[in-house]
């Protein structure tokens, strides 16, 4: 098993864990016997996961509120895990929103908030963690990237090659890492109905989606804690349908990705 049997003072830690994906990834790592780092900025939402997990499963839950952007508040989040003394054995880096319209209409300081999160947050916690982990010879990581990372995304431009860089870091390091008994998961979600929509404002791309590519934030994460399970260096989560509508996207032709993802990325006329 690549996922670390958890211990007294070893701690699962899940950014964006009040709500969606990252909510039953932590659900999921609970019910396998992990204690939790539960991490996004709304403490409601995570004090009353943690209390439910504690409940339900026996696991010791703790909430944590970080505005992951911010690399002083990643400093406050590494300190206060340090002075609770736990050990950080596996990462999920789940925390994340997305830029949908165009480049010319977001501004610097939206365009680089977005890459703060999707990327710096990433390297950064990475960073931090990792070394630990390959000392201790057992850890993993798993990263949220996205079916919007195969390929580029006009109107969705920054997000799509957040998702990119995530999937290239993920997969780069699952390879030079093996034999140290670390491994890091590049988990590539399609399309699924959470709080994200209405946060990144992708309705009407969410609406230009085939209802079967959609799966519930429950099966994305239980397939994406199996692949960590695995070992594996990185999965499409929720079955074959998905996997048939947005695998291919990898390998097509540049112009007939941009023409495709224009059509369906594309603001809605008024
Ligand atoms: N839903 C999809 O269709 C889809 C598809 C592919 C990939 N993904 C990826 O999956 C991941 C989870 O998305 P989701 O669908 O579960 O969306 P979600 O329900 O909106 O959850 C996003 C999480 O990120 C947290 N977050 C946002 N900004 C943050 C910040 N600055 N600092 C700390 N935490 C922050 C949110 O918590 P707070 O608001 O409390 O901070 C929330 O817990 C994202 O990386 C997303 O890009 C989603």
């Amino acid at each position: 098993m690549a996922l670390p049997e958890p211990s007294e003072q070893s701690t699962a830690l899940v950014t964006g864990a009040s709500s969606g994906i990252g909510e039953q990834l932590a659900r999921g790592l609970s019910r396998r016997g992990h204690g939790l780092t539960l991490v996004a900025r709304r403490i409601e939402p995570l004090e009353r996961l943690a209390s439910e997990l504690e409940r339900e499963h026996g696991v010791r839950a703790e909430a944590i509120s970080a505005d992951l952007a911010d690399s002083g508040t990643r400093d406050e989040l590494a300190a206060e895990v340090e002075r609770r003394g736990r050990t950080v054995e596996v990462l999920v880096n789940c925390a994340g929103y997305g830029i949908y319209g165009a480049f010319l209409d977001s501004g610097l300081e939206k365009e680089l908030h977005q890459l703060r999160l999707l990327v710096e947050a990433v390297v950064d916690l990475t960073a931090r963690y990792l070394p630990g982990m390959v000392e201790r010879q057992r850890g993993a990581i798993i990263n949220l990237s996205s079916t919007a990372g195969l390929q580029p995304l006009p109107f969705n431009a920054s997000y799509s090659a957040a998702k990119a860089y995530v999937d290239f870091l993920s997969e780069a390091l699952h390879s030079e890492l093996r034999g140290t008994g670390v491994t890091v998961t590049s988990v590539m979600p399609g399309p699924v109905r959470t709080g994200f929509q209405e946060a990144s404002g992708a309705d009407h791309f969410t609406a230009r989606m085939p209802g079967l590519a959609f799966k519930p934030a429950e099966r994305v994460a239980e397939d994406a804690l199996r692949a960590a399970e695995r070992g594996r260096r990185a999965i499409i989560p929720g079955g074959p349908v998905v996997k048939m509508a947005f695998g291919p996207n990898r390998l097509a032709p540049r112009r007939l990705q941009l023409a495709v993802g224009k059509r369906l990325a594309a603001p809605p006329e008024d």
